[in-house]
């Protein structure tokens, strides 16, 4: 099937992350688009009911759609851990939502991640810390016409987490090729390399 080109003007990045909006402002550089976030516009967040990152990204964009009639990109993304099945996955979030004994509720990804070493070390020392970053790019525009685009790195976890750039699981993410983490990186240099580039790379050549 025939992609639908994206056409220079408004485009609604469905996020209230801060550093995914970075990310993307800064992906769509060269295109000509006009971003403006569902954060900026006080947009409701969806529920994130789906099971897999696409269901979800699409959500997101579809959501964004109907409160603004405007065209729309969605990123659902996450952390997958291979000695835990896959978890965090599409959970990865949900994974740094305080409950009220530990002060909820909020977001708090040093917890986070340390849930995650938790659960690696249940594994024992010699466990395999590979895991991966995935980013699933949803674009959904008024007339209902969808495109969907998946990227993801491998890499590994290391303990404790090192750097403060960057958001999310960045301090503990080390890609394959790389000696320092993502936390540690230039943001720019980040996000030329990681799974929402990947996701945008395959985007980009299909829709511009
Ligand atoms: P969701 O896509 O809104 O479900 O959230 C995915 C979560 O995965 C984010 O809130 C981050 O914590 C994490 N995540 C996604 N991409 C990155 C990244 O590039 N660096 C660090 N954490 C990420």
């Amino acid at each position: 099937m025939a992609h639908r080109k994206l056409v220079p003007g408004d485009l609604i990045i469905a996020t209230h992350n801060e550093g995914k909006l970075r990310e993307i402002t800064a992906l769509l550089g060269p295109y000509g688009m006009t971003p403006v976030s569902a954060g900026q516009l006080n947009l409701p967040e969806p529920d994130e009911t789906g099971t897999s990152f696409v269901e979800n990204a699409l959500i997101k964009a579809r959501a964004a759609v109907s409160a603004t009639g405007t065209v729309a990109l969605a990123d659902d993304s996450g952390l997958c851990v291979k000695a835990l099945g896959d978890a965090p996955g599409v959970y990865t979030a949900d994974w740094a939502e305080k409950s009220w004994f530990e002060g909820g509720p909020g977001r708090d990804w040093y917890m986070a991640m340390g849930k995650v070493e938790g659960k690696l070390a249940e594994h024992g020392p010699d466990v395999d810390r590979s895991a991966s970053f995935h980013s699933t790019l949803a674009l959904v525009w008024p007339d209902g016409h969808e495109e969907v685009f998946a990227g993801s790195v491998p890499g590994t976890l290391v303990w404790p987490p090192r750097g403060d750039r960057g958001f999310g699981y960045d301090p503990v993410f080390m890609i394959d090729g790389e000696t320092r983490t993502f936390g540690q990186m230039d943001p720019a240099e980040k996000q030329e390399i990681d799974h929402r580039a990947d996701a945008f790379a395959k985007l980009v050549g299909a829709v511009f």
